[in-house]
């Protein structure tokens, strides 16, 4: 049976203002354009189960996180593909969404939550290059406080916050062309910010609205921001000057931004000729690197069919400890001991499957 998810109660009103935001008239209108039947609509509106496909078409159609915002009806739900498919033990090319195959970067992690764990919560920026794992990095910081111990490997740190229930995490993907567009982009704040969101929203009523609105700990997560940055004209130095005044003035130490992007902050804005303050307001940046080995060596128990050791000796030496390098060599092992196949072949294709990612390994 395909599995169901539903809407959290929380997360109701923001879902409903998504479909005014979006310029929908009524749930009808809504229905009619995107597909699933008015019923469906219906349920997922008012927070009653709906499948699982539907939910996420739904999510993506109104510009909402599906992960932010399910509540899962079995404990494997987030995690637990469609219908018959089988979780896949190791992901290449898209970033981590479930906690349980992250791996490594502790000790980033534990900086970044005394940041998050603190008030005033602090402002930081992760970098690295394109397939470091960014994206992974900002997905984990939102969801492993709220994941429940029994749906991730044993051993892995999930106390990160004292009261992880109070957080609100905002997830901005700049890939993502909806984001690309001034309104848009402060639209979706304020709704994921359960804040009512008029017909006609400029940077002032934008302001005017979250100033002194903001009384629960909320990060605000920017992925790829260099891309933002590049993409919209109308994201200029007011637009940015207004966010660091939101961080640092109007939301009594309650707001904080965690940015990503290839270069720091600084560089960022000197190379987009920008010269607001926003990009001076990150107390801690960091960049990702390498994996420990042990990390890499996780990576590998994670496999439903053990590698030998020499195996796991190349795959730590080729991939040179970048997670993306890891998974992709040892999704090509594991391929190989599935289908039985003998030599060193899939050591020939795991190389030319990184090829094209070897800049990584150029890196310091
Ligand atoms: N912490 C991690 N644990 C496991 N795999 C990871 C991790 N970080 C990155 N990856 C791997 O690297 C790939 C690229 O990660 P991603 O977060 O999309 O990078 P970026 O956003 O920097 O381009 C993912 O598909 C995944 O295979
Ligand atoms: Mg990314």
């Amino acid at each position: 049976m395909a599995r169901s998810l539903r809407v959290t109660i929380d997360n109701l009103p923001k879902v409903k203002l998504a479909l005014q935001r979006n310029g929908y008239p009524s749930q009808k209108a809504f229905a009619a354009d995107i597909g699933p039947s008015l019923s469906t609509v219906k349920n997922f509106l008012g927070g009653k189960p709906i499948d699982y496909e539907n939910f996420r078409e739904i999510c993506d159609q109104l510009g909402l996180d599906w992960q932010a915002i399910a509540y899962t009806e079995s404990p494997s739900a987030l995690d637990a593909p469609p219908a018959a498919l089988k979780a896949s033990p190791f992901i290449t090319g898209t970033p981590i969404h479930h906690p349980r195959h992250f791996f490594g970067r502790e000790r980033q992690l534990k900086r970044c939550f005394t940041l998050l764990k603190h008030h005033p919560l602090q402002n930081m920026a992760i970098m690295g290059p394109r397939r470091s794992g960014k994206t992974s990095f900002l997905r984990y910081l939102e969801t492993i406080p709220t994941t429940a111990p029994d749906q991730l490997r044993p051993h892995q740190k999930q106390n990160w916050l004292p009261r992880p229930d109070l957080y609100n995490w905002i997830f901005v993907d700049f890939q993502n062309a909806r984001m690309s567009s001034q309104d848009k982009l402060l639209g979706y704040l304020l709704s994921a910010l359960s804040l009512p969101v008029p017909d006609a929203l400029d940077l002032d009523g934008f302001m005017d609205r979250v100033s002194g609105a903001v009384h629960q700990p909320t990060v605000i997560l920017l992925d790829e921001i260099g891309v933002g940055l590049q993409r919209c004209p109308e994201l200029d130095d007011a637009f940015w000057e207004s966010l660091r005044s939101l961080a640092t003035n109007q939301t009594a130490g309650n707001l904080a931004f965690v940015i990503s992007a290839p270069e720091t902050p600084m560089e960022l804005a000197q190379h987009s000729g920008f010269s607001s303050p926003f990009f001076n307001i990150f107390g801690y940046s960091t960049t990702l690197a390498p994996w420990q080995q042990q990390d890499t060596l996780d990576l590998i128990a994670s496999s439903p069919i053990p590698f030998t050791d020499a195996d796991q000796a190349w795959i730590c030496q080729q991939s040179g400890g970048w997670p993306f390098l890891a998974q992709i060599l040892c999704s090509e092992r594991l391929f190989a001991l599935e289908n039985d196949e003998t030599g060193t072949a899939w050591q020939v294709e795991g190389l030319k499957q990184i090829e094209p990612y070897r800049y990584l390994l150029d890196q310091k």
